[in-house]
């Protein structure tokens, strides 16, 4: 019987395999860790050899463990770190050196020169998102004009780009098929969100050949077939892992949103089928897409979530392993007026300040690495409180409602004591579902869309089933006066 589903989830940490049964219980799972590569300050890159190996090795692995062979897997969903950007050669397959990664910040004086030239209407009005080197065409501009002969190599259509999905894709189907899905697409800035193709007048902005492009598929659809595994595999689903999460969570309704708590935090809302661009720093992107209607959600980006617990154990050495911070932050009853603002490489949404760095306020004689640890923990929820309010903003100024619950993953959202601060900071539930994986659940669930494992979303929906609800506890007075602190920090770490 062909009744699981296998999820490929390639994160920017590392490279996971997930396999789940139909209901969307996980079986088994296998992990390797990716290697970071930082060749100057500011600069992250990866090499997507090592990303295609951890990956595949983790696929085997993870059949190997469950003990189910790939002639009981219906289909295969890919869910991948977005924006992150290679060019590699159709004819031999080889990668030109190696991805430059979604948190590289090397194009950052190209985005402000074409910020500076007024491209930023015109980007915003086709793409949805702003300037910024966190999307893939700088990065890809950047590799045409750094690699000796690329450029030539990519006039001559020799070349092909992808961000990870497409790579992956490139290497199951041994070169095959060049493809992507409708979300990856919409994080490039090369992607008109509204007509659901390539946008001309990008590619001159960017100047980008259109030869190397990929192309751009529903997320839930036929990207092709694998024998890498054993028996002819179809992959079904495809989507970047925030979109992949919001799927997973069942936010298929206008207003439904989640936030996944990880190196970063990423708050999607579902917006149905309209895109609705944002007063208030959020970009506009495409959600996952399953028949021919497109779908579309706001976004938010924080860059540093759980990454300032591994700063606390790696940098400040307070704690051994990231599991000891919620005791430490236990230990006393607030974070005695210290406010962490943790831009160590600057601040994404709703502030959008690549120039900001991280600082401590509010130190005192009695203050302790306790208090600190605390105000590491309540960081991740102020930030990610900021964009629920910036969500919610934006929903009334459209004719919606506020966000009236918050659904949360990622492995941040195991610990109970963030949860708490975050629902009393935001005044609504924070709704923590039974299956916290899922990145790769929606994956999966994309995968069994197109292959008939489901017929409706509503057979999703009626599978996402709640853990623990995480209710407000404290005053709204109270909450406002410790946002309009943590504000009032965040001011005080931008460059004059
Ligand atoms: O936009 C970047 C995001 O897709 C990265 O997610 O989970 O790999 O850090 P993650």
């Amino acid at each position: 019987m062909t009744d699981h589903l296998l999820a490929l989830d390639q994160g920017t940490s590392s490279s996971r395999s997930i396999l789940f049964t139909a209901d969307g219980q996980i079986v088994a799972m296998a992990q390797r860790e990716l290697r970071q590569i930082y060749p100057q300050p500011g600069w992250v890159a990866h090499d997507p050899r090592e990303i295609w190996q951890g990956q595949i090795d983790t696929a085997r692995e993870v059949l190997a463990k469950a003990g189910v062979t790939a002639d009981r897997v219906r289909a295969i969903g890919i869910t991948n770190q977005r924006e992150t950007t290679m060019v590699w050669h159709r004819g031999t397959g080889q990668p030109l050196g190696d991805a430059i990664v979604w948190q590289d910040r090397r194009t950052e004086a190209q985005c402000q020169r074409l910020r500076d030239q007024g491209a930023e209407a015109l980007v915003q009005a086709r793409t949805g998102l702003r300037i910024d080197a966190y999307f893939s065409a700088t990065k890809l501009q950047w590799i045409l004009d750094h690699v000796d002969g690329a450029r030539a190599a990519a006039e001559r259509g020799e070349l092909a780009f992808g961000t990870v999905d497409s790579w992956l894709i490139w290497q199951l189907t041994e070169g095959r098929v060049h493809a992507t899905d409708v979300t990856n697409a919409s994080r490039t800035m090369l992607f008109n969100i509204h007509t659901g193709q390539w946008d001309d007048e990008l590619l001159a902005l960017f100047d980008i050949p259109k030869s190397l492009l990929p192309a751009v598929q529903p997320s839930a659809s036929h990207f092709g077939d694998t024998t890498l595994l054993g028996p002819r595999l179809p992959i079904g689903g495809v989507a970047g892992d925030q979109q992949s999460s919001l799927f997973g969570q069942a936010c298929f309704r206008p207003g439904l949103a989640k936030n996944t708590y990880g190196t970063g935090c990423f708050m999607l809302m579902h917006t149905g089928g309209t895109a609705q661009s944002s007063r208030n720093g959020l970009v506009t992107t495409a959600a996952a897409q399953t028949d021919a209607h497109r779908a579309y959600a706001l976004e938010g980006s924080v860059f540093i979530g759980g990454a300032v617990v591994q700063w606390l154990r790696d940098g400040l050495q307070a704690i051994r392993a990231s599991s000891e911070v919620q005791q430490l932050a236990e230990s006393v009853p607030d974070a005695g007026g210290v406010v962490f603002v943790p831009a160590f490489t600057g601040l994404g949404a709703p502030y959008w300040h690549g120039e900001a760095r991280g600082a401590i306020l509010g130190l005192t004689r009695g203050s302790t690495v306790a208090h600190i640890a605390r105000a590491a923990l309540e960081s991740i929820a102020f930030q990610s409180a900021a964009l629920l309010e910036a969500m919610s903003r934006d929903a009334i100024a459209h004719g919606g409602t506020a966000v009236s619950e918050l659904r949360v993953d990622g492995g941040a959202c195991a610990n109970d004591l963030l949860m708490q601060i975050q629902a009393d900071l935001l005044g609504i539930p924070v709704v923590r579902p039974r299956v916290i994986e899922t990145t790769a659940l929606g994956a999966a669930y994309l995968a069994g869309m197109s292959t008939g494992v489901y017929r409706t979303l509503g057979e999703l929906e009626a599978q996402w089933q709640v853990e623990r609800r995480f209710l407000p506890t404290l005053s709204r007075d109270a909450a406002q006066a410790r946002m309009a602190r943590w504000e009032h920090a965040v001011r005080q770490t931008l460059a004059p």
